[in-house]
């Protein structure tokens, strides 16, 4: 097995390999824009992990299906940054801002089309199940982005609900990245699936920290503008939780919090970061990613992994659910 440094260096050299087409450059430069700007590389880096956990043989089978994984996510993000109307990611301009929301939507869709070209050098007696993982994948993100954009608008949201939606939006892409690397490397089904299970709660940890650190994160480390998500009224962790909290004079205060215009956005950012303060909710929430990382590493106790491949997932995992970035 390899370290997941080397692991993370393979990922990287094949990402700095990649060469998209040229022309029309209003197309492809945007993409060659994301994909270079940085990132974490977390999905193929999970997708080679689980891989390596079977199989030392590292060729085009794995990497190019890892790439798969990133340039799905690119594509997700350039979305993702028009509906959200982000100025910031990985620390540069999105492309809606730099280019335009016209230019992120094609330029994501050409990457959506190529993800599934990529995929294809997975070998051939595993596609059909490798394709059918990831376009359930595909779906499942649109159907939490979906929610994601509802709730925006929507009074109250619940835990469950919360939850199922950024399952879809964000955990079902880990976890599918998880079971893809396992089902390359013909990894038994059970354990697949549990790597699968695994994926998907390191996921829901992945994502609320995501909504901490979109309220509390260092700018310069997280790369986004912080207070993105309470200005767009996004039902985060954070904010969900202090619906839950609140009642009669703090309700209040949260309505009036909630109710502060764009003319008044700093200190509506910072009213909202003092209430979840107040109300324990931001402490509550480093719990919360502790939380589903423990049942993340529950899903592969029994399941027949030997203890260095558990070492290596809970290596992996950790890393990632105590993110800066
Ligand atoms: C951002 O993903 C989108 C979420 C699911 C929160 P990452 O935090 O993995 O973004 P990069 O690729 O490292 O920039
Ligand atoms: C990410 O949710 C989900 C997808 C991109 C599918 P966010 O909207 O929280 O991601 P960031 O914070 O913009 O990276
Ligand atoms: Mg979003
Ligand atoms: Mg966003
Ligand atoms: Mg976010």
């Amino acid at each position: 097995m390899y370290s997941l440094k080397e692991q993370e260096a393979l990922i990287m050299r094949a990402i700095c390999n990649l060469r998209f087409v040229k022309e029309p450059a209003g197309l492809y430069e945007p993409l060659e824009y994301m994909m270079s700007i940085g990132g974490k590389r977390l999905r193929p880096r999970l997708c080679l992990a689980t891989y390596n956990l079977y199989s030392d043989d590292i060729g085009d089978n794995i990497i190019s299906p890892a790439l798969a994984l990133e340039i799905f996510h690119n594509f997700t993000l350039l979305h993702d940054d028009i509906m959200d109307r982000a100025e910031t990611r990985r620390g540069q301009l999105t492309v809606c801002k730099k280019w335009n929301d016209n230019v992120a939507i094609l330029s994501g869709d050409v990457m959506c089309i190529l993800a599934y070209k990529y995929l294809t050098a997975c070998p051939a007696g595993v596609q059909p199940q490798v394709l059918e993982l990831f376009s359930r994948m595909g779906a499942e993100v649109c159907e939490g982005q979906q929610y994601d954009m509802e709730f925006e608008s929507q009074p109250i949201v619940t835990s469950d609900e919360y939850i199922n939606m950024i399952g879809l939006k964000t955990a079902a892409l880990l976890a599918c990245s998880a079971k893809m690397g396992a089902i390359i490397a013909g990894a038994p089904q059970t354990q697949a699936d549990a790597l699968y299970d695994f994926g998907w709660q390191i996921g829901l940890a992945f994502q609320i920290s995501d909504d901490y650190l979109d309220t509390f994160g260092d700018p310069h480390v997280f790369g986004k503008k912080i207070g993105g998500d309470i200005l767009c009224g996004k039902k985060t962790w954070l904010l969900v939780e202090t619906i839950k909290r609140t009642a009669g004079a703090s309700r209040q205060r949260l309505n009036e919090i909630l109710a502060m215009g764009e003319d008044r956005a700093e200190e509506k950012i910072a009213a909202m970061q003092q209430l979840y303060i107040d109300l324990d909710v931001k402490q509550d929430a480093i719990k919360a990613i502790e939380a589903y990382h423990e049942k993340a590493m529950e899903c592969l106790a029994g399941k027949g992994f030997t203890p260095a491949q558990l070492e290596s997932l809970k290596e992996f995992s950790t890393s990632l659910v105590h993110r800066e970035d």
